[in-house]
């Protein structure tokens, strides 16, 4: 995921810039660049690769005459890591980017969902593009607003600029004639300043300047902010001046390293909103309309498939079987899931009219790839649904799709898996469409929802923690777990179940409903906590009649519900609710507090949730 650093102040500010970037790499990025300004020119240095890739560009710059760059005296300038998103991996890609004069410099992150339009709009106008990127539109777009006004004011024209934006992004530019300021803007994506005596950071996160200031202003949605040195002036998008507390970031180094977190896992659940933002933005960029065009798989050949097969291990397995759900639903495609260990063994009848989706957060796992590899032997197409670029899934793909999730540290996987659900039902959407299985309007609704998923997920986090941690507080101590649900919800308890397992070291089962009675009831007693996914859905009262048998045993029930279900709370002991979505798609919001049950009860009993015993980030060996 992209990083941005700015700084305007008093000291050299090129190995201040590239120190912050390290800092952000933890994110994961495929280039890296700056821009300084110094005597009315503005110098860039990009590079693909690594930052030890861009420092070597950077003790290059002697011999190209970027004098600002090589010198390092510019005391006000912007850098970046990009991970490519619109265009790909290249120097021209990389930011910094550029307006058509050279005058005005932008880092952005996000994604910008208009641009096509706004590139078609700005090239009409004379305007001319040196990149495949979405960000180079915001540098025009600030560049026509302010030879427009013609009254020299940057601030109003990245206020004008950002009006005509559509998106998730934040960003920050530079301008030749305003050598003591840069301008930011926020919409969705962080954005922090940190104030220091006679200087000024602007990052997208705080590690990228926390050695030089603790100091710290959070920028919030909608919001414009000029610094200077030294100082901030923070603008809502009329231009009425915002008042904001400057807060001290009080983390220690290590704290640093988790943003501020007592461990990865719990900066990963939070990070759910942006991964999942950032997995879905730009491939919905009508209101009714999935572009999959980055697939090698034609909207021709992904009409003729007969079926699809989903194979993946573990989490990925879960996240296989909510896609299951949501491609039957909505496209009428038969599906059918196999754990891949499985598959690869099994001789499976697979051809060229099957479409094989292979899920992999890391790309790497043995047993995923020998199952893509072997479907791919036998003429099937095969698409790789993977969080990491230049993996070998990538490789033993037709197609690849990305989850944009960042880097994953806790073995136990949260962040991945919502993008991967994400991920999921893009690939549903898009075959529904291209066979023509839903019409506009249903289709213009069921994109509406998925837009709203990453504020729903961050509200869930936010209402659901403290209900959660006091329900982990009553049973952290159980010796066993029971999840239940139907349908759609199925996956999410097999999911909630596994992250108890893994992290907690509590056994832990998880049943379609329906099937209890064959069997698990049998486990069940008054001391046993049953976890019931109990969202509003076609299947509800068949749930319930579920949590009345499981009460008759004395079981404590917890049910995930949704928002205003007084059915629910009627019936189960505890409920947590969700905010309300289309019913396929409340899985990705019912996770949720799962792997926060799963998180404060394996706290409570002291365990590293980060590093779970036995388990690795990424299984290569079969
Ligand atoms: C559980 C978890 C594992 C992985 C599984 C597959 O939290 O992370 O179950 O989902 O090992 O890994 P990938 O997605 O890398 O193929």
């Amino acid at each position: 995921m992209c990083g941005i650093v700015g700084y305007v102040g008093g000291r050299p500010c090129r190995d201040l810039l590239i120190a912050g970037l390290e800092k952000l790499e933890y994110r994961g990025y495929d280039s890296a660049g700056l821009s300084l300004l110094e005597n009315g020119r503005i110098e860039s240095v990009r590079a693909v690769g690594n930052l030890a890739n861009l420092r070597a560009a950077v003790a290059d710059t002697d011999d190209r005459g970027a004098v600002a760059v090589a010198e390092a005296d510019a005391t006000i300038g912007l850098a970046h890591t990009r991970w490519a998103t619109h265009g790909r991996v290249t120097e021209e890609n990389a930011h910094p980017h550029g307006d058509c004069a050279d005058e005005i410099h932008i880092v952005l992150n996000g994604i910008i969902e208009n641009h096509s339009e706004l590139r078609r709009d700005l090239t009409a106008d004379g305007h001319v593009f040196s990149s495949e990127t979405d960000a180079e539109i915001v540098s025009h777009l600030i560049e026509r607003h302010y030879n427009d006004a013609d009254d020299g004011d940057l601030t109003v024209a990245v206020q004008a600029a950002f009006g005509d934006l559509r998106g998730h992004y934040a960003f920050v530019a530079m301008h030749r004639d305003h050598p003591d300021m840069l301008v930011g803007a926020r919409q969705e994506c962080p954005l922090i300043i940190g104030l220091a005596d006679g200087e000024t950071f602007l990052a997208s996160a705080i590690p990228a300047f926390m050695r030089e200031t603790r100091a710290i202003i959070q920028v919030e949605n909608g919001e414009i902010v000029t610094v200077r040195a030294g100082e901030a002036l923070v603008i809502d998008p009329h231009g009425t001046p915002r008042e904001h507390e400057v807060e001290q970031v009080t983390w220690d180094d290590e704290a640093a390293e988790r943003g501020g977190y007592t461990t990865y896992m719990m900066k990963e659940i939070h990070e759910q909103p942006d991964a999942v933002a950032e997995t879905i933005t730009d491939r919905l960029p009508e209101v009714d309309e999935v572009d999959m065009s980055e697939l090698a798989l034609t909207p021709e050949m992904a009409s003729k498939v007969r079926r699809i097969i989903i194979v993946a291990c573990g989490t990925s397995y879960h996240a296989g079987l909510v896609g299951r759900y949501a491609i039957e639903t909505w496209a009428r495609v038969p599906v059918e899931m196999d754990i891949a260990s499985e598959y690869r063994y099994r001789d499976p009848v697979v051809g060229p009219d099957d479409l094989v989706v292979g899920i992999t957060q890391s790309g790497e796992t043995a047993d995923t790839l020998a199952a893509m590899r072997l479907a791919r032997e036998r003429g099937a197409h095969v698409l790789a649904i993977t969080n990491l670029m230049g993996t070998q899934a990538t490789r033993e793909a037709d197609s690849v799709l990305f989850t944009r999730a960042g880097l994953e540290i806790g073995v136990a996987a949260t962040k991945t898996f919502t993008s991967q659900v994400a991920a999921m039902y893009l690939l549903g959407l898009w075959l529904a469409q291209v066979r023509g299985k839903i019409g506009p309007d249903r289709m213009a609704e069921l994109i509406a929802e998925m837009k709203a998923l990453p504020s729903k997920i961050d509200e869930t986090i936010e209402s659901s923690d403290e209900k959660v941690r006091a329900i982990a507080r009553s049973h952290f101590e159980g010796r066993f777990f029971f999840y239940l649900g139907r349908h759609i919800g199925l996956p999410v308890c097999l999911e909630g179940a596994l992250k108890m397992k893994e992290i907690s070291y509590i056994p832990s089962d998880a049943y379609a409903a329906g099937e209890m009675k064959h069997g698990p009831i049998a486990l069940l007693d008054e001391t046993t906590p049953v976890v019931c996914v109990a969202n509003d859905s076609p299947v509800l009262d068949k749930v319930l009649s579920n949590v009345a048998e499981v009460r008759a045993r004395g079981a404590d029930v917890i049910a995930i519900a949704t928002d205003g279900s007084v059915r629910v709370a009627e019936a189960a002991d505890q409920t947590i609710y969700v905010p309300r979505t289309d019913w396929v798609l409340q899985p990705i919001l019912a996770v949720v507090p799962l792997q926060l049950l799963a998180y404060h009860t394996a706290r409570l009993l002291g365990l590293n949730v980060d590093q779970p015993r036995n388990l690795a980030k990424t299984v290569t060996v079969e």
